[in-house]
């Protein structure tokens, strides 16, 4: 689904599909060179980073492998709370490997700050972030990340994996939502 498809649904686009996939393809340069000569292992956390893993992984020239997490903030329900709960674990053993965790946001950075904690105790050769975006206004726990793609405004932004109640994942171009579609 291309914005244009849906035009009443959004205020305006942020970054096209083309804009996209050029920014990934450029993060992708830059992972094959460092990761040069290594396989990391890409942890996608779901359900956002599907998207940003797929394309990310397909524009690499390096090996690499995937493997995945599923994640809830605990409790109340509250994303503030930093307390996160793992509903998937990974799979693989990540002990001596380069992990390569996959983000679609880092908005408070409450679910990574987690995370990184979490996978550094199996004692990875190397960990590091890679998110496709990233809301520095909304940021409270500090969040050492190697690659970005864009940096965003604190507003409704959807695609690309960015979603408003379960929708708009499937938008290949990144757009803020008009505003009666939340309101
Ligand atoms: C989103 C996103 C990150 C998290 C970032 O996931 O994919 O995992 O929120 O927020 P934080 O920096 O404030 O912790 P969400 O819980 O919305 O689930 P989803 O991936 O299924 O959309």
């Amino acid at each position: 689904m291309r914005a244009a498809d849906l035009p009443e649904d959004f205020d305006h686009v942020l970054y096209s599909q083309e804009e996209v996939a050029s920014r990934i393809a450029e993060i992708a340069t830059v992972i094959d060179h460092d990761y040069a000569g290594r396989e990391p292992l890409l942890v996608g956390v779901l359900n956002g980073a599907v998207m940003t893993m797929a394309d990310l992984c397909r524009a690499m020239k390096v090996h690499c492998q995937m493997d995945w997490m599923a994640v809830s903030s605990y409790g109340a329900g509250t994303k503030s709370s930093g307390v996160v709960r793992i509903l998937k674990d990974l799979t693989t053993d990540i002990k001596d490997r380069d992990v390569l965790i996959v983000e679609d946001i880092i908005d408070t950075g409450l679910t990574l700050s987690y995370l990184v904690d979490n996978l550094r105790t199996r004692e990875p050769a190397s960990l590091e972030i890679m998110a496709m975006f990233r809301k520095p206004e909304a940021l409270t726990a500090p969040v050492d990340v190697k690659y970005i793609g864009y940096d965003i405004p604190n507003e409704f932004v959807v695609g690309f994996g960015l979603d408003y109640a379960g929708r708009y994942r499937n938008l290949t171009d990144v757009a803020t939502l008009a505003e009666h579609v939340y309101k």
